[in-house]
């Protein structure tokens, strides 16, 4: 059985097949309507989503299954303080996959040691969000025609992010990639994407705070949302929250090709006059989403082998230094082991096994 936690769980070759399948799905939607049928899609979302659930309810319904689950806690048993893991358990005795959404970075690692079927991470914490990378690759692949040679600009909330940290992950596996890193002093990218994934695949990138400083050079400009909800202060958020607006005049240097990208909802960063220009692809990138869940869905169910290679390789401290996140799983199930990860042998640098943030 195979699960989907972070965008590294799959290759290079597993995206290309998958973006394969996608694409027949697009073009002969009726040969996959019944790939499904008697099989059902549980849909745990502890964190509110339109798109996402939307789409992987739609993307099952269409592959002729179908769907169970809530799309908020309160209406869950998680508001009576069950556990990630409990749940799991029990809803995997109702259905054959899991897609879910969980606030606290970690949570679907948690689900996935428990669950008896595969689970799918549909975004946890500012963590990873793997299915919108898989969305955003489709895009890419659709409207560019390739996934290297690309100088891609992420713009927005780099350091609470998911989806930024996950694309960022699947785009160094690329050949010559390179970022444009837009973001706010305070809203940089987190030091663990810079060491363990920009540095260690020798990614080049640079930093800036101004939208329009390398507008010429980008081929992709994905624009992000600040992320309300993960900041601790009011006062920070309004101060940040109208940080970028895109608008046609700050593109008026960029590429005739460029491909304008947002994993939506948006709240501010794109004006919408942007929408009527052809470089605009935001609102075909959400539709591409449902045809990737699909390939994804048909994928999973059809794995059976155990991927643990990971598990066993891996250095680890138990129980010896405690995760300083507080938006770490491990911060409200106290019953979780605090496991630690030796992640830079060199340096000597651990990691939580559910948030990455550094052991100290
Ligand atoms: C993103 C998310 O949930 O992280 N949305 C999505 O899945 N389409 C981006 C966001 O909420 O800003």
């Amino acid at each position: 059985m195979k699960h989907l936690i972070d965008i590294k769980d799959l290759s290079v070759e597993e995206i290309d097949e998958l973006i394969e399948v996608a694409k027949d799905i697009i073009d002969n939607p009726e040969r996959y309507s019944e790939r499904c049928m008697g099989k059902i899609l549980a849909t745990l979302f502890f964190e509110p989503s339109t798109r996402t659930r939307l789409s992987f309810e739609s993307a099952m319904m269409r592959l002729g299954g179908n769907v169970l689950g809530f799309s908020e806690p309160n209406s869950s048993s998680a508001a009576k303080g069950e556990s990630v893991a409990d749940t799991v358990r029990v809803v995997g005795g109702y259905c054959d996959i899991i897609a879910m959404r969980h606030p606290k970075e970690g949570a679907p690692i948690v689900a996935q040691e428990k669950s008896i079927v595969p689970i799918i991470n549909a975004g946890d914490g500012g963590h990873h969000h793997p299915t919108q990378t898989l969305t955003d690759l489709l895009t890419i692949k659709m409207e560019k025609g390739r996934l290297n040679n690309l100088t891609i600009g992420i713009c927005g909330d780099l350091k609470y992010g998911r989806t930024v940290h996950s694309l960022i992950t699947a785009m160094c596996r690329y050949d010559n990639i390179k970022f444009v890193l837009i973001s706010p002093e305070e809203l940089k990218i987190p030091d663990y994407m810079k060491k363990d994934v920009l540095y260690k695949n020798k990614v080049s990138y640079i930093e800036t705070v101004d939208i329009e400083e390398h507008m010429g050079e980008l081929d992709i400009l994905y624009m992000t949302r600040i992320q309300k909800e993960r900041f601790s202060s009011a006062d920070d958020y309004i101060r940040l929250k109208d940080s970028y607006i895109l608008d046609l005049e700050k593109l008026e240097n960029a590429k005739k090709d460029l491909c304008i990208m947002h994993p939506l909802p948006r709240v501010n960063e794109i004006s919408v006059k942007v929408d009527e220009d052809s470089r605009a692809c935001y609102f075909k990138q959400a539709e591409y989403g449902k045809f990737i869940r699909m390939a994804l869905i048909l994928k999973l169910l059809n794995e059976k082998k155990i991927n643990n290679e990971k598990e066993n390789v891996e250095e680890k401290l138990i129980n010896k230094i405690t995760c300083k996140n507080l938006r770490c799983i491990t911060s409200v199930e106290q019953e979780l082991d605090q496991i630690f990860i030796l992640t830079d042998k060199e340096n000597g640098i651990y990691r939580c096994k559910y948030c990455d943030t550094k052991g100290e």
